[in-house]
């Protein structure tokens, strides 16, 4: 891929799989669930769909726009559509920002999961019980050169798929696997939730409980939504300016936030009901699905295959992510500092591996990457964004880049009153209330 003559997806299908690649991965099954665990459950999923309608796929689709019109990366994107108002690349240097820090902790988990279908593999999970699991976890996850070297090895193939370029590196393995993976996630819903004991853990997920939420639960519940969903920092813009111009963004939007919903519900399905039948914690933090579904393997016909499966999926599902956040910084290096694509890879690559190391040797940096990209930096970046589409481009180039030039858009005025108004001040509140301002 080359700065004029662009890379685009092929098809319909090939644009919801490349941002659905991108918005499935560990946010989906191992985040969510550590964090509904962590903020009580029921009430937070609610509060969590909310966001997801009314502020995510709005700036879902601000993102495509801008993305799709200028067809360039985030900085330029801000550059080309409003020369008058060139502070708007503060989106730009966030978003590279942003996947520097998502990307030093995405990886270590990412490891993780390199590690447990290496174990999967060699058929040493299945022999463990449920405390030997809990206890392989957190020394496995203290200990160094075991994680490091998963790390490493996870970076190097992100760096290698986005030197394959867009549609040959990115398309090729979503459009196949994505599906394969839904498909593991809904049988182990079925084995989780015949355990005995699976009751509780759906009253948990499913029974709003009120009096747990506070300013900090809806923070987190929004830097969830962000996060899953991709948004806050230019990957989808980005993708957005790879998407022909016949493509319905609308459309595009609301299957991609449907589809990576679908899979987060489906994962905290598969592991409350086994949460709570194997007595685990569910606060217990970012070791929460690695210490709970090897049981559910464990209790399963077939449990061998399925845990390699399994695993493996869920590493291709998190390259597919990391690939997307890798490409916002690539993108930034060849088409603004003028860098060679592969000679950018490669320094993008090393760099934020170094990076990474940081959240490995100390868990205190681990959650302050986690906390800090998805509770600040997207949901200010979404800010930023909603302000942009809604009073900087405004509603005839909205209209026109939703339309492909012409022809009729559904909900326009619902549409620029979220991105004018209620987006940002939502955000702004919620901002506001978790970190304890108001
Ligand atoms: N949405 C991805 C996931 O759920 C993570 C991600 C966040 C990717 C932000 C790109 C940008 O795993």
């Amino acid at each position: 891929m080359s700065i004029d003559t662009r890379d685009s997806f092929t098809g319909k299908f090939g644009v919801i799989a490349a941002a659905a690649g991108s918005a499935v991965g560990l946010g989906n099954i191992w985040r969510f669930p550590y964090v509904v665990g962590e903020n009580g459950g029921g009430a937070f999923l609610l509060v969590y769909i909310l966001f997801i309608l009314a502020i995510g796929i709005p700036v879902m689709m601000s993102e495509l726009i801008i993305g799709r019109r200028a067809q360039k990366n985030v900085f330029g994107a801000f550059k080309a559509l409003a020369p008058k108002h060139p502070y708007f690349i503060i989106v730009g240097i966030m978003g590279v920002g942003a996947a520097f820090m998502i990307l030093a902790f995405y990886s270590v988990v990412a490891g993780w999961t390199l590690e447990y279908t290496y174990l999967a593999v060699s058929n040493n999970l299945l022999t463990k019980t449920s405390s030997e699991l809990s206890v392989f976890f957190s020394e496995f996850s203290q200990s160094t050169t075991g994680p490091v070297i998963w790390m490493v090895v996870f970076m190097f193939l992100t760096g290698a798929i986005v030197i394959g370029g867009v549609q040959k590196g990115i398309e090729r393995y979503t459009k196949i696997l994505m599906p394969v993976l839904f498909i593991i996630i809904v049988i182990l819903c079925i084995k989780s939730a015949t355990l005995d004991g699976a009751g509780k853990g759906f009253s948990f997920l499913f029974k709003p409980d009120f009096s747990k939420v506070t300013g900090k639960v809806i923070l987190e519940a929004l830097g969830q939504a962000f996060f899953s969903l991709s948004i806050g920092m230019g990957v989808i813009a980005t993708y957005g300016s790879y998407i022909q111009k016949k493509e319905n963004l609308f459309t595009t939007a609301v299957s991609v936030s449907f589809a990576d919903t679908l899979i987060a519900v489906l994962a905290g399905v598969a592991i409350f009901p086994a949460v709570f039948a194997f007595g685990i914690d569910p606060s217990s933090g970012p070791g929460l699905v690695f210490e709970t579904l090897p049981n559910v393997f464990n209790h399963m016909a077939g449990g061998y295959f399925f845990s390699v499966a399994f695993f493996l999926l869920l590493v291709i599902a998190a390259l597919t992510s990391s690939v997307s956040l890798l490409e916002v910084v690539v993108a930034y290096f060849a088409e603004e500092l003028g860098m060679k694509r592969t000679v950018a890879t490669v320094i993008a690559t090393i760099a934020i591996t170094l990076f990474g190391l940081l959240a490995v040797f100390s868990s205190e940096m681990f959650n302050f990457f986690d906390k800090t990209s998805s509770n600040i930096l997207l949901p200010l970046g979404g800010i930023l964004i909603s302000v942009f589409v809604g009073w900087v481009l405004g509603k005839l180039q909205v209209k026109d880049e939703l339309s492909a030039h012409g022809g009729k858009v559904r909900m326009i005025g619902l549409l620029m009153i979220i991105l004018k108004i209620i987006a940002p001040l939502a955000i702004g509140l919620v901002f506001l209330n978790g970190i304890g301002i108001i």
